[in-house]
C-alpha cells in the first residue's frame, strides 16, 4: 500500500481547483433508482468513494458510465430489478445506507445490509428507520440485513427526527419524493448537500420545498424523469485546502470556493487571524508571519462548525499562540488522529469529547497513520507545518476523499510525493 512522504518547506502560494462534493454525489447516485430515465451528474468528483457507489448501483441493476475521465457519471435504471444491496459492498462505506429510501420507493421493498462499525463511532440506522415506517414501511433486522416492505406503497407523513441527521434526511427526501401523499420532515438536516440533492430531485420532475430550513416539505408524485444535475462544490475539500496555507504561512486561492458554503468555519479561521478575500475565481487564503491565535471550536450540524473539518483544525491549533478547546458533537470517537498528532509533538490532551490543544513552536515529522479520512489529512497539514519528514500511511483513506491530493498541493510549492510502502 502506498504512503505519502510530505517535508515542511514553508509558505504555500498558488491555485488550488476544488472538485464536486463526495458527501453531495454519494447521495444523488442513488436518485437514479427513482427513475427509469436517465440521470447525469457533471462536476463529479473522481474519488474511490464513488466507484463504490457505482459498484452498488451496478449490483442493483442500474448502469453506471463514467465520462469524461470520471467528471460526467451517467447513469439509467432502466433495469434495475434487484432490491438486495449485498453485505460485502454495504461494508466499504456506510453511504450506502442511501440505498434505502430509493429502493423501497421503486420496488415497494429493499433489503438492505447494516453498515457495521465505523472508526468514528457507532452511527446507527434508527433514524433512517423510524422514518420510512412513519410512511409506511415494515422494517425488521435479520441476518445483519434491515428488511423493508411497503404494502400498498411509501405513504406521505409528518415525522420529527430526533436529530437533524444527513443521511436519513436524503433517505426521506428520495422515499417521499415517489410517495402517495406529502410528507412533512421536521428537524431536517440543512447541510448544502442537502439541497444539492433536492435540487437534483427538482429537475427529475419532485416537489420540494424548504429544503436547506429545518422543516422540509414533499409532495409526492407518480414518476420522476431524466435530468442532468452539476454536484455542488466540496466544502470540506475546500476547507481543508483553506487550512494550508493558514498552517504554513504564504497565500493559496481556492478555485471554486464559495464563502457561504462554509461561513462558521471562515468565521473561526478569521478569529484565529487567518485573511479570506473573496475573488472572482473564488477564496484567496492568507497568512503573513504572524502566529495563529487559538480558538474554541464546537461541531454542530450545519451551519454549524462541520465535524468534518474538526482534525483538520485540530492540526492549524496545534502550533497556534495559546491553548484552545475543541468539542466534538456529531461523533462520540472522533480524535484518533490526537495520538498521532502527539507523536509529531503537539500537546493534546484528550476527555471524552473534548480535545484540549496547547500550542507549541514547531511540530516535527514523524511516521503516522490514521483510521479515517479526515484523521488522515489533518496529519498531512500538520506535516505541510513540520520540520522534516512525515510518512504518512493507510493513504487508501485519502483516496476515498481528496482527488489528486498530492497534484494539488505539489502545485502550491508544498514538498510531497506519494510512493509504493516498500518504496
Ligand atoms: C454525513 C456525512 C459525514 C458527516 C456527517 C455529519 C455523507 C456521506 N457523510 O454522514 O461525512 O460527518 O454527515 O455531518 O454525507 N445517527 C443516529 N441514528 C441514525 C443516523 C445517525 O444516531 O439513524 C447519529 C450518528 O451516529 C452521528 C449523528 O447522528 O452521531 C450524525 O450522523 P448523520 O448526520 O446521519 O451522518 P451521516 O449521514 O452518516
Amino acid at each position: 500500500m502506498d504512503k505519502i512522504v510530505v517535508t515542511g518547506n514553508g509558505p504555500l502560494s498558488g491555485q488550488i481547483p476544488i472538485a464536486g462534493a463526495k458527501n453531495a454525489c454519494l447521495a444523488l447516485m442513488p436518485a437514479t433508482l427513482l427513475s427509469d430515465e436517465p440521470l447525469t451528474l457533471t462536476n463529479a468528483p473522481r474519488l474511490s468513494d464513488i466507484r463504490t457507489m457505482t459498484e452498488l448501483l451496478s449490483s442493483l441493476g442500474a448502469e453506471v458510465t463514467a465520462l469524461n475521465d470520471g467528471k460526467v457519471i451517467a447513469m439509467s435504471s432502466h433495469n434495475a430489478d434487484n432490491p438486495m444491496a449485498h453485505y460485502d459492498i454495504v461494508r466499504k462505506m456506510r453511504a450506502s445506507n442511501l440505498v434505502l429510501g430509493p429502493l423501497l420507493a421503486r420496488h415497494g421493498r429493499a433489503e438492505v445490509s447494516l453498515p457495521g462499525g465505523c472508526a468514528i463511532g457507532a452511527r446507527p440506522m434508527d433514524l433512517h428507520i423510524s422514518a420510512l415506517e412513519a410512511m409506511g414501511a415494515e422494517i425488521e433486522l435479520r441476518d445483519g440485513y434491515l428488511h423493508a416492505v411497503a404494502k400498498g406503497g411509501l405513504k406521505g407523513a409528518v415525522h420529527e427526527l430526533r436529530f437533524a441527521s444527513v443521511g436519513a434526511t436524503e433517505n426521506v427526501l428520495m422515499a417521499a419524493s415517489l410517495a402517495k401523499g406529502t410528507t412533512v420532515l421536521k428537524n431536517a438536516a440543512r447541510e448544502p448537500e442537502i439541497v444539492d440533492l433536492a435540487d437534483c430531485l427538482r429537475a427529475m420532475g419532485a416537489q420540494i420545498s424548504g429544503d436547506g430550513t429545518s422543516t422540509i416539505e414533499i409532495q409526492g408524485v407518480d414518476s420522476l424523469h431524466g435530468a442532468t444535475h452539476p454536484v455542488v462544490t466540496d466544502r470540506i475539500e475546500l476547507g481543508t485546502y483553506m487550512l494550508a496555507p493558514a498552517i504554513t504561512g504564504g497565500e493559496v486561492e481556492l478555485i471554486g470556493g464559495r464563502r457561504n458554503l462554509l461561513e462558521s468555519f471562515c468565521q473561526k479561521l478569521e478569529e484565529a487571524g487567518i485573511v479570506i478575500e473573496e475573488t472572482a475565481n473564488g477564496l484567496l487564503v492568507k497568512r503573513g508571519g504572524d502566529l495563529v491565535k487559538a480558538v474554541d471550536v464546537v461541531t454542530e450540524p450545519y451551519p454549524g462548525f462541520p465535524t468534518d473539518l474538526q482534525a483538520q483544525m485540530m492540526a492549524l491549533m496545534c502550533t497556534a499562540k495559546g491553548t484552545s478547546v475543541l468539542e466534538e458533537k456529531i461523533f462520540e470517537n472522533r480524535f484518533m488522529h490526537a495520538p498521532e498528532l502527539t507523536r509529531m509533538g503537539a500537546q493534546i490532551e484528550v476527555h471524552g469529547g473534548t480535545a484540549t490543544v496547547t500550542g507549541v513552536d514547531r511540530l516535527r515529522g514523524a511516521p503516522v497513520m490514521a483510521t479515517d479520512l479526515r484523521a488522515s489529512v489533518s496529519l498531512i497539514l500538520a506535516g505541510l507545518a513540520a520540520e522534516g519528514e512525515t510518512v504518512v500511511s493507510r493513504v487508501y483513506h485519502l483516496d476515498r476523499g481528496y482527488e489528486h491530493l498530492v497534484t494539488k498541493l505539489k502545485g502550491c510549492g508544498a514538498k510531497i510525493e506519494r510512493v509504493p510502502e516498500n518504496g
